[in-house]
């Protein structure tokens, strides 16, 4: 393992579930692969741009003078891309917001999700570029997901497992800290993800 690429969402600081247990899984994973480069980005502080259509342009093309006019939110679009692509396990730490990804880690996506460089449309179909990678999904909710009547409102881990298959990350395993808005729940619910980041297999 040389390179560990963990992007976090939640703007909530100390406060925040998803980060206390990125924070744990950072610390084992530094155990593990002390020689490992570890590039943890905090989408909260980032404020990326949504695709205009300058940047829409530039990102979708082929067109090597057309790409040579990047504006700046291109080449942003492009250093995050790299620095996906150049990375051999990607941690997600999130919120659920509203039932799905806060919107700061869906403009990550929308800037690195990209024909040609991230997937490609061949014969039989899409194929993901994005290979040889494993991630972990840290999840953090109000609520609780993995089961019970709200299972089906669950839109941010379905949606991550499809769009990292997407681009050819199919190795995924998920952390939650579920129930932080549930009184009974709310005090277990991070150090029980703690105890699941132990047992993850990495
Ligand atoms: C704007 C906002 C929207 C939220 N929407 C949901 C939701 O739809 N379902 C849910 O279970 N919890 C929801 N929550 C609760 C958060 O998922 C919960 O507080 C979680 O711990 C946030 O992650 P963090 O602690 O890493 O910031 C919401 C919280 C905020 C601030």
């Amino acid at each position: 393992m040389k390179r560990i690429l963990m992007i976090e969402v939640s703007p909530r600081g100390g406060e925040s579930a998803s980060r206390a247990v990125a924070d744990t899984l950072a610390a084992r994973l530094a155990a593990l692969h002390p020689s490992a480069e570890l590039t943890r980005r905090n989408l909260a502080a980032e404020h990326l741009p949504h695709l205009d259509e300058t940047t829409l342009r530039a990102i979708s093309t082929k067109d090597p003078v057309e790409a040579g006019n990047l504006n700046e939110a291109a080449r942003r679009s492009d250093h995050l891309t790299d620095e996906l692509l150049n990375c051999d396990l990607l941690v997600i730490a999130t919120p659920m917001w509203n039932f799905g990804i806060p919107s700061a880690l869906k403009a990550w996506v929308d800037l690195v999700v990209r024909p040609g460089r991230t997937f490609q449309y061949g014969g039989e179909g899409v194929v993901g570029l994005a290979k040889d990678k494993k991630a972990i999904l840290v999840l953090a909710s109000g609520g609780v997901f993995t089961e019970g009547p709200w299972r089906p409102w669950d839109f941010v881990e379905p949606y991550l497992r499809q769009i990292l298959g997407f681009i050819g990350i199919t190795d995924v395993q998920t952390v939650r800290a579920e129930g932080m808005n549930i009184p009974t729940l709310a005090r277990d619910a991070v150090p029980k993800a703690r105890k699941a980041v132990e047992d993850l297999v990495l």
